[in-house]
């Protein structure tokens, strides 16, 4: 036997043994006797550390102890450690997702993946193997020096392993579908401690469930091997315009979506609103890039064919900046930082229809009386907004849901044939904790509020893309009921005993 592994199992005799049922505090006390040097208690500074999230209302809670297993092997022991002494815990990945206990668990265990930094290229260039520890900008520092690049996240600071297990919206979706729809291979330790690998040739059931079907029902996925691909520098416009020309610029949106996009898979861009005292109140920001600028041509004279109808607006925009850079600049210049509390929901409505151009300019006014509402019980301090609001439109243009179909197709129900969605994504950041629940119900009155209208004009479509979502919301019913069972079954397979399900807190959960 292993000697790490008779270590972990003695350990787990002696934790199980000391009282005839569990304490808290054991599983740490055991995790610490079977990796020393990985466990870290409130009293530590790694702990601090480690009680970083991008989301305040995650950092508040206050897990037993963290553990940062330094490799697969000692992933597998936490994990037989954990499930045998019933100890409930959650995992961090870089920490990202907005709502409490979505990567960190009170009076828990938080398994911290930060230490599992591998980074390997293939001789061919076609393959990089991730370790699920890495940052998006810790991939591009890699390999944008090698004119290479994989179908990942916009954000620099963003996690691989939360983004890509809940599908994964890249600058290059366009040409190659969501983030989950180019792993070639995930390494994953199952609820047995078991190390598998998932892919088109081992465990293919694993290998579709964990493309949308999150980590927490299958295992914790401690490598990625994704596909990479040739690339140069990411070409990027701003534009910021007045918010009273949403109902010029949404039209414009719209058909760029649908018409627009199809035909240049290279593009990729969202449609954002906000409330900015420093911009004069509501503004529209157009974040459009392209992956393939013309080689030796300046930023300002590459305007794409696609998005050149936002030309006729031109006069009017506050903010208009062009860049050719690298994705780790482009990435770290769209970084937004932590420490504010956050939360996030989304649906997707139906715009294949030219009438969906109204429904989206008809959602502004219901989002616009929800923010008064909020800032009015929110007034500025002392020239400081305490609370900043985003709608989004995010495209999933016909190309994008083709692209997702190529590999194999994932578990996200996108049917092709029912065209275009727009995912509309709300967004609010504030820093006084004392307005959680406030906002927390505002917001889901808005989203429920915009699936009704859409809803009254035939435009629903119900998808709930995971990485935006807010725990009330129903993911994996938006998959379709096949898929939902589907993805089920797969995970009585790998999860047998249901330890994951009743231990593993948090985020989406398939029941
Ligand atoms: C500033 C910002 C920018 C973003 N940009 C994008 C974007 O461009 N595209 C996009 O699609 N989404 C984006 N997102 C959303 C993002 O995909 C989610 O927030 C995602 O959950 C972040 O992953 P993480 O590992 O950082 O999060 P975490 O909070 O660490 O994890 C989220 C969930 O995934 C689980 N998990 C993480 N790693 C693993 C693993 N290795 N094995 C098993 N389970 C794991 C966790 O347990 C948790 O349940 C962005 C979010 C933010 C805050
Ligand atoms: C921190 O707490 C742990 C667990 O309670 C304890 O074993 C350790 O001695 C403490 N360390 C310090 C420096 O106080
Ligand atoms: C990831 O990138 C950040 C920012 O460049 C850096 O501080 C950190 O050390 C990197 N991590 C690894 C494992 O390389
Ligand atoms: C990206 O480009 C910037 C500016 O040209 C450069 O300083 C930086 O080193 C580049 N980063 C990488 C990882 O290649
Ligand atoms: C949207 O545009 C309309 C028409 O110009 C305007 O009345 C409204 O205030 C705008 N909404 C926002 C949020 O800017
Ligand atoms: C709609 O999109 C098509 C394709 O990009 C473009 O040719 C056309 O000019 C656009 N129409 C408007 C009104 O923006
Ligand atoms: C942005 O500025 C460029 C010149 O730098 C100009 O050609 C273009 O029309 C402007 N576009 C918009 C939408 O403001
Ligand atoms: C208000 O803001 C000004 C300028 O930023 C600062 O000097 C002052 O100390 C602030 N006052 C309070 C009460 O925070």
């Amino acid at each position: 036997m292993h000697s790490q592994t008779f270590n972990a199992v003695a350990v787990l005799l002696l934790a199980t043994r000391s009282n005839g049922h569990k304490q808290k505090g054991d599983a740490c006390l055991a995790l610490s006797k079977a990796l020393p040097g990985q466990v870290s208690f409130p009293n530590s500074t790694l702990y601090a550390i480690e009680n970083n999230y991008w989301s305040q209302r995650q950092a508040a809670l206050e897990p037993s102890c963290f553990v940062a297993p330094s490799k697969t092997a000692d992933v597998s022991t936490a994990i037989k450690i954990l499930t045998s002494l019933d100890q409930p815990f959650s995992v961090k990945g870089g920490g990202h997702a907005a709502f409490p206990g979505a990567s960190n668990v009170e009076d828990g265990v938080t398994i911290d993946l930060f230490r599992l930094t591998e980074m390997t290229i293939s001789a061919d260039r076609k393959t990089v193997s991730v370790g699920a520890g890495n940052r998006w900008i810790n991939v591009s520092e890699t390999l944008d020096p090698l004119g290479l690049a994989v179908v990942g996240g916009r954000v620099s600071d963003v996690g691989v392993g939360g983004l890509i297990l809940g599908g994964g919206i890249s600058y290059f979706s366009g040409r190659y579908g969501w983030a989950c729809d180019n792993v070639r291979n995930y390494e994953v330790v199952l609820s047995s401690g078991k190390i598998v690998n998932a892919s088109p040739a081992a465990n293919r059931d694993l290998y579709w469930a964990l493309r949308g079907g999150a980590g927490t029902n299958f295992g914790v996925v401690t490598r990625f091997d994704l596909a990479s691909f040739e690339q140069g520098d990411l070409w990027h416009r701003s534009l910021i315009f007045p918010g009273q020309l949403n109902t010029t610029l949404i039209p414009i949106f719209h058909n760029l979506t649908v018409n627009g996009l199809p035909s240049d898979p290279a593009a990729h861009t969202y449609f954002l609103l906000t409330y900015l005292e420093q911009l004069g109140g509501f503004a529209v920001l157009t974040s459009q890039f392209h992956s393939t600028p013309p080689p030796s041509l300046p930023a300002q004279e590459f305007i794409p064919s696609i998005f050149s109808p936002f030309n006729a607006v031109a006069q009017a925009a506050i903010v208009n900046t062009t860049t050719i850079a690298n994705i780790s600049t482009v990435s770290q210049s769209i970084s937004q930082p932590s420490g504010s509390q956050q939360i996030w929901m989304n649906v997707a409505v139906s715009v294949a229809s030219p009438s969906a151009s109204q429904l989206l300019i008809d959602i502004v006014p219901l989002w616009q009386s929800y923010v008064a509402n909020l800032l009015s019980q929110v007034p500025s301090s002392n020239g400081t907004q305490l609370l900043t609001p985003y709608l989004i439109f995010q495209p999933m243009s016909s190309n994008i849901l083709t692209a997702m179909q190529v590999a194999g197709g994932n578990t996200l129900g996108l049917d092709v044939k029912r065209g275009p969605r727009m995912i509309v994504q709300l967004s609010v950041t504030w820093s006084d904790a004392g307005l959680n629940r406030l906002v927390e119900k505002k917001t889901k009155e808005l989203i429920d509020d915009i699936n009704k209208l859409a809803k009254r004009r035939n435009l629903d479509d119900g998808f709930v893309y995971m990485n935006y979502a807010e725990p009330s919301q129903d993911v994996f019913s938006s998959y379709g009921r096949e898929n939902k069972d589907r993805l089920k079954r797969v995970a009585r397979k790998y999860d047998p005993t249901e330890e994951l399900k009743r231990l593993w807190r948090g985020y989406f959960k398939l029941g």
